[in-house]
């Protein structure tokens, strides 16, 4: 899969290449009204990855529904649409009005966003939060509803645990790392948000970590994702416990990284003579 706000709505990118190869696509988050996103700078480039404070530029569920899903409906891949809210009833409401619209295969919920109602905590940092989005999106929908985790928590099997119990159909693992970067020269903070969100393979490690210990600890399958780049580095996760990767910073490089990693992961299995992905679903845990 494709990893949400990497690869747009998959418009462009359908342009470069099969993207029908792909197990699905995740779409930008988005959110009730439309967002022009925080002011720039909005990116930075690290040793082995990246930070982002885009804030969510989006046209908004109206227009994606009007313009966007219709040609999703003519695709073979599945979409899955990244929905954010600021309050429990706003990602309610994105469930409920995606709820049966061809070219809609999934929801997948970004609660690494700030919860405005209750002073701006982030919706997954918080376990309470966390089951009560889960909760008011599984009822709003018939969709398949994957809940995506923030790694910027003390325990991440809890707040798994949490979503699971409000009915999560699967999980996410992981959303950016909180970071910053400072300019020596101005002496300021890079981003103009102070703060954004780490990816690429500088954080594979971490992610890795986090599907090792939630697929230990709940029922549902994982996809996962962060840092990945090739076809070993998703092995390595399907090691772990995933049962599904995504692709997210090694677009920017190569806009086809989807495909590489797929191809890379054919590779793998042909080479060791193994017929099903699934068999090695959490073979490096026992
Ligand atoms: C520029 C950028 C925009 C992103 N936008 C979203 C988003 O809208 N919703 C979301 O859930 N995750 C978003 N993410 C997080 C990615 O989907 C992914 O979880 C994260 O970057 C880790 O994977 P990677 O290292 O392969 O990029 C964004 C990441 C980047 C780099």
């Amino acid at each position: 899969m494709t990893a949400s706000g990497t690869f747009s709505n998959g418009l462009e990118a359908s342009r470069l290449f099969d993207i029908q190869r792909l197990g699905a696509i995740v779409s930008k988050g988005t959110t009730v009204r439309p967002r022009s996103g925080n002011p720039q700078r909005r990116t930075a480039e690290t040793p082995s990855g990246m930070l982002n404070t885009i804030g969510l530029q989006n046209i908004g569920v109206e227009a994606l529904i009007a313009e966007v899903t219709p040609v999703w409906a003519t695709w073979q891949t599945p979409v899955v649409v990244n929905i954010a809210g600021e309050s429990v009833d706003e990602f309610r409401e994105l469930a409920s009005r995606l709820d049966g619209i061809p070219g809609v295969s999934g929801l997948e919920l970004n609660i690494s966003c700030p919860n405005v109602a209750v002073g701006g905590m982030l919706f997954g940092q918080d376990c309470k939060q966390a089951a009560a989005v889960t909760h008011a999106a599984v009822r709003a929908t018939t969709l398949p509803v994957i809940v995506k985790l923030t790694p910027n928590v003390t325990d991440i099997v809890e707040v798994a645990r949490a979503v699971v119990d409000e009915g999560a159909d699967a999980l996410c693992l992981i959303n950016t790392l909180l970071g910053m970067a400072i300019d020596v020269r101005t002496r300021r903070p890079v981003l103009s948000t102070v703060f954004g969100g780490l990816s690429g393979p500088a954080i594979k490690p971490v992610a890795l970590r986090a599907v090792y210990q939630v697929a230990g600890a709940v029922d549902v399958p994982i996809i996962g994702c962060g840092g990945m780049t090739s076809g070993e580095d998703a092995i390595e996760f399907i090691l772990a416990g995933a049962t599904a990767v995504q692709v997210g910073t090694a677009t920017f490089t190569d806009p086809r990284a989807p495909l590489i990693v797929l191809e890379g992961i054919e590779r793998y299995l042909t080479d060791a003579g193994i017929e099903r992905l699934s068999e090695l679903v959490g073979a490096a845990r026992s």
